[in-house]
């Protein structure tokens, strides 16, 4: 899909598509009726339940069919914050005090931050694996960090910044043999690549709405068939006793149709067209400002819509805020403004100048050839600029 899209029309070039998406039209046009007029209970025993619980199981297996799960395998959350609490602290809680956790460095927050609570307030055992100069965990490590007390592996798919994509099928197939269980963060990744949850072989994977063209405040956690996880927020039995509380059917419908959508534009190839126009993006600045482009993350095992370059001497905060005609990132977009380097590339052996000088340019399914162009002679000019102040 190209064209345009009403958020984004007259706006900067939108190249911060891991930070958030803009609502898909069809996908809000979906999910419209069920603000409007769908407002019953799908608890309830009367008529006006009816349409919202179908509704509630139709996109239930959009989200399934788009991962390769059964319908009853996902459970709605308030995004993939709550989903990686979900299975953070459902699996260790299961298991009771003394049980260990192993995650990495470059996870986003809402694994590591989790992680320390869990350490802090139940005394929680956790292992951070270090990750190689592209960004990647190494099995062989996984495979020596294991204790008796491994009770979950949480392995993210696509980290946020660089978009480095991990071994998750190795990793799982290694956290099995030990007997653990294994999650993966997929928020960056649902949506951008093909995913299937058998494949990969995990017990757990997170999905994120809004990385996904769907609103935010919506996401799930695939929980695979079996198994048995401590909810966080007890009460009526809804989503499988996994997540008590009415269920939000508008903004359940919005993240079935968005993967309904995902899952058609990824036949169609949305993913080699973006991809084709990042290795654009990449390409036109390194002809633009040659010997100073440094790629971030390894080439190949990356999302396709990710390009995370440093260039040498700029400072990524001092270009943005130059090029105020792109809306790109430095990091993580809730870190903006802050002047200590990216700790993802830190954790990648960086020096803390490449980190301050990272950019995250990001593209996505409104993401056009001209723009891509505009955006690369724009940032190339003011770069130059900045070098020669
Ligand atoms: C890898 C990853 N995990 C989790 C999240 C959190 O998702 P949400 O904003 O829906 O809570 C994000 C969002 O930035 C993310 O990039």
């Amino acid at each position: 899909m190209t064209g345009s899209h009403p958020a984004l029309e007259g706006g900067p070039i939108f190249l911060d598509y891991n930070a958030t998406t803009p609502v898909d039209p069809r996908v809000a046009e979906a999910t419209l009726p069920y603000l409007t007029h769908h407002f019953g209970n799908p608890s309830s025993g009367h008529a006006y339940a009816e349409q919202p619980r179908r509704a509630l199981a139709e996109a239930r297996g959009r989200l399934a069919d788009m991962i390769g799960a059964q319908p009853e395998e996902l459970a709605f959350t308030a995004g993939g914050s709550e989903a990686d609490a979900l299975a953070l602290r459902g699996v260790p809680l299961t298991d009771g005090p003394g049980a260990h956790i192993i995650t990495q460095v470059t996870e986003h927050p809402a694994v590591l931050e989790t992680c320390s609570a869990l350490q802090r307030l139940h005394g929680i055992e956790v292992t951070y694996l270090p990750v190689d100069g592209d960004g990647l965990v190494d099995p062989r490590a996984l495979a020596d960090a294991f204790t008796q007390r491994t009770a979950l592996v949480s392995i993210m798919t696509a980290n946020n910044e660089t978009g480095v994509l991990q071994p998750i099928a190795e990793l799982a197939r290694l956290t099995h043999e030990h007997g653990a269980i294994f999650h993966t963060d997929a928020a960056q990744a649902a949506g951008k690549i093909p995913l299937d949850v058998r494949a990969l072989g995990v017990d757990l994977l997170t999905i994120a709405g809004h990385k996904m063209y769907a609103p935010k405040g919506i996401g799930a956690l695939y929980v695979r068939s079996g198994l048995r996880l401590e909810p966080l927020i007890h009460g009526g039995g809804q989503e499988r006793g996994l997540r008590a509380g009415t269920e939000n059917i508008a903004l359940a419908v919005a993240l079935g149709a968005a993967a309904h959508i995902a899952e058609d534009e990824l036949v169609a190839g949305a993913a080699d067209r973006i991809r084709a126009l990042r290795d654009l993006l990449h390409g036109r600045l390194d002809t633009l400002l040659p010997g100073l482009v440094q790629l971030n993350g390894h080439p190949d095992q990356r999302l396709p819509n990710t390009l995370n370059i440093s260039i040498t001497g700029v400072t990524a905060d001092d270009l943005l805020s130059a090029t105020p005609a792109v809306a790109a990132a430095t990091g993580l977009a809730c870190h903006t403004g802050s002047p200590e380097p990216s700790p993802v590339l830190l954790a990648m052996g960086h020096d803390p100048g490449r980190g301050l000088s990272a950019l995250r340019l990001t593209l996505g399914r409104w993401t056009a050839r001209d723009e891509v162009e505009r955006a690369a002679e724009q940032l190339a000019a003011n770069a130059r600029h900045l070098l020669a102040a």
